[in-house]
């Protein structure tokens, strides 16, 4: 280890209203992105993560889907957890805001901010968008109604409410963003945060007593009507983890490094979370980066186009580590960024297939051929030392640019000396060099390639964990704390070894491999959704839209029978259908059924299949119908023709 100063890293809590999407992975990624790095750098790291689950709107969902709330928060933070676990995020602590420590925390946190004059009751009138759980005033209303972040209905809200005094902290907020001019990155949201906080801080309400589920005020208060607002509750996740009001045990990681966060809540970092620690006599965090918005295809992400882009799916069928590459370079931090398969395939064949891939696969070729496999590294500097000072150049600019969030130039940065060992080969030609007889000057150029390929995995590493270890073990080596000394800092080459041949790591995507991505799980919890009371005017008029008989005829629904039934390896919920329909070949459908039904009770079993529906790719598979289902809350059942029909027979 060179040193054991600590990193404490964290991303936002997600909310338990809804399954992770690319956002929330893109978040994730970045801030494991730097969790690896610092830690490779010998930093003392700690990650956190976790889920946000207090909350109208949370209360409002679970009990959409008849579920209790605990319950219901209970299994959509394990979705979270899950899936991060899956992807191998590599978080130190998940925290879970209905954790009793953090309660303890929160509760800890209110009673010092009162004991020192920054709580006062009072009584509060206002519109309330409860989907963004915030407070508006007329003016900022959109059509004297709705929401100007969401754009959904508000609420008029009155009631009674105690008050933080945000308003006290104005001037020494401005003297903190003055201060330290990289505490918001990138540097030009800064200015926005400015101008908000010159145009006047009113102060904030800090509690609700129209809903019950949140944090209680702590005893001393004896006012048990009253819950804190989510997002003082959600904000005090970053110390609470820490053990703040608990043990304190690892209150020494504070203040933070890093919060990564997305554009959305920056207000709420970089404004209210710095009041709260002024007031709790809390170092301010070095660090709160936003990073910008994903779209798709160009389109804005929305459960009702149904065009969410599902992270699983997308990392299953091209590659976790291909998928953390493009996300990572494709967007300038703080820039928003549009998902299409064309562009992520494009990042693949082109940066990952051809630079790096085709190089690892060149040296394979090359060491193969004239030397048995083996690579020497004695020479390097004696021939080609103009390369290796290139490359270290730019290897000695990568650091800065990932501390501040610059990920895309780190990763432009990095392909430099790629590039400066692919031309040095098309340079000095090594079929020329052993031609000449100039053998030692070829094994030096494999050398020089090696160095190469290992000091990029090494930086490479944070971003593509699993690929980076494929190539270090191709090169015999290990990428840790000793080798990023080695390699980067002391710029040492590596020492001889025999090239371990491996399958070429990124085998070119010539079309789309997935047809339509389904956003499975975002859909099955909108049709849910409909169900809810607080319907939108949109929503509304879809539940009594007529249509004709005609446009019912569209739907091609058919009989058929289950003839082959499997579990989808590595999906809980998809099961692997072959349905005979009475056509030539039976039709593969991929189901969600698997909560429900096992392979062996659905073979031989009739069912009604959408016959003429698009074919989708679902975790890889062609999916060639769908089956009708009912779903309530005791579960779901397949709908069957009450007596056996032929295959084929059309539900009409
Ligand atoms: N619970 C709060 C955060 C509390 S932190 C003390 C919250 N949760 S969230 O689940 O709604 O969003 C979490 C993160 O996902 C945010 O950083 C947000 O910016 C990010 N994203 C959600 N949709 C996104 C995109 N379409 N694109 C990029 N990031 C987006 O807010």
């Amino acid at each position: 280890m060179s040193c054991h100063k600590k990193a404490y890293i964290t991303t936002p809590i997600y909310y338990v209203n809804d399954i992770a999407h690319i956002g929330h992975a893109y978040t994730t990624i970045i801030a494991d992105t730097v969790a690896r790095y610092a830690r490779l750098s010998g930093l003392d790291v700690f990650f956190l993560t976790g889920t946000d689950e207090h909350g109208q709107k949370i209360e409002e969902s679970a009990k959409v889907r008849g579920k209790s709330t605990q319950q219901y928060a209970d299994e959509i933070s394990a979705t979270f957890r899950s899936l991060w676990d899956d992807f191998g995020i590599s978080y130190d602590k998940f925290i879970r805001t209905t954790d009793a420590y953090h309660i303890k925390g929160v509760q800890k946190a209110f009673d010092t901010m009162y004991q020192n004059g920054d709580i006062y009751k009072d009584s509060y009138k206002g519109h309330y968008c409860i989907s963004c759980e915030t407070f508006f005033t007329a003016i900022q209303l959109v059509d004297n109604e709705f929401c100007p972040e969401c754009g959904k209905s508000t609420v008029i809200v009155e009631e009674e409410s105690y008050f933080f005094r945000l308003s006290k902290y104005q001037d020494a907020l401005l003297k903190w963003y003055d201060e330290k001019p990289d505490c918001i990155l990138p540097r030009s949201k800064r200015n926005e945060v400015i101008r908000f906080v010159e145009g006047g801080l009113m102060d904030l309400s800090i509690t609700r007593t129209s809903f019950d589920w949140g944090v209680k005020l702590p005893q001393a208060m004896n006012d048990p009507k009253h819950v804190m607002y989510v997002w003082l509750d959600a904000l005090m996740n970053y110390v609470t983890a820490l053990g703040y009001g608990n043990d304190e045990a690892r209150m020494d990681y504070w203040p933070a490094r890093v919060h990564l966060i997305g554009k959305d809540i920056l207000r709420f970092h970089a404004i209210y979370w710095p009041a709260f620690l002024m007031s709790l006599g809390l170092p301010l965090p070095r660090h709160i980066a936003a990073h910008g918005w994903w779209t798709r295809d160009g389109e804005k992400m929305s459960k009702s186009k149904g065009n969410v882009v599902n992270p699983r799916e997308i990392a299953d069928v091209y590659g976790l580590d291909n998928f953390r590459y493009f996300m990572l370079r494709e967007v300038p931090f703080g820039g928003d960024g549009d998902f299409s398969q064309k562009a992520l395939i494009d990042r693949i064949n082109s940066d990952l297939g051809n630079d790096l891939g085709n190089l690892l696969n060149r040296l394979i070729g090359m060491s193969g051929k004239y030397f048995e496999g083996r690579v020497e590294s004695i020479s390097v500097a004696t021939y080609y030392q103009a390369e290796l000072d290139e490359v270290h150049a730019s290897l000695d600019l990568l650091e800065p640019f990932l501390f501040e969030m610059q990920i895309h130039r780190y990763l432009e940065e990095l392909w430099r000396p790629l590039s400066v060992a692919n031309k040095s080969i098309d340079k000095y030609q090594p079929w020329v060099l052993m031609k000449e007889g100039k053998e030692d000057e070829a094994m030096a150029l494999n050398g020089l390639i090696a160095a190469i390929l290992a000091k990029v995995a090494v930086m490479l590493y944070p971003v593509m964990p699993m690929v980076c270890n494929k190539i270090a073990g191709s090169l015999e080596f290990v990428i840790d704390n000793n080798s990023w000394m080695a390699l980067i800092k002391e710029r040492s080459l590596l020492e001889s070894f025999t090239i371990q041949k491996i399958e070429p790591l990124f085998p070119r995507i010539e079309a789309p491999l997935l047809e339509q991505i389904e956003p499975v799980d975002i859909k099955e919890s909108l049709k849910k959704e409909t169900k809810t009371d607080s319907k939108s005017k949109e929503e509304k008029a879809e539940g009594v839209a007529l249509i004709g008989i005609d446009h019912f005829f569209e739907t091609l629904l058919k009989i058929g029978t289950i003839v082959e039934a499997q579990e989808v390896p590595k999906s809980k919920k998809l099961l692997l259908l072959q349905v005979d329909i009475g056509e030539e070949h039976p039709r593969q459908v991929v189901a969600g059924i698997r909560e429900w039904y096992t392979p062996q009770t659905l073979i031989g079993t009739q069912v009604c299949v959408v016959s003429n529906l698009q074919p989708a790719k679902l975790m890889g598979m062609k999916s060639e119908g769908m089956l009708l289902a009912a779903k309530d809350e005791s579960g779901l059942s397949l709908l069957r023709p009450e007596a056996p029909k032929a295959v084929g027979t059309q539900v009409r």
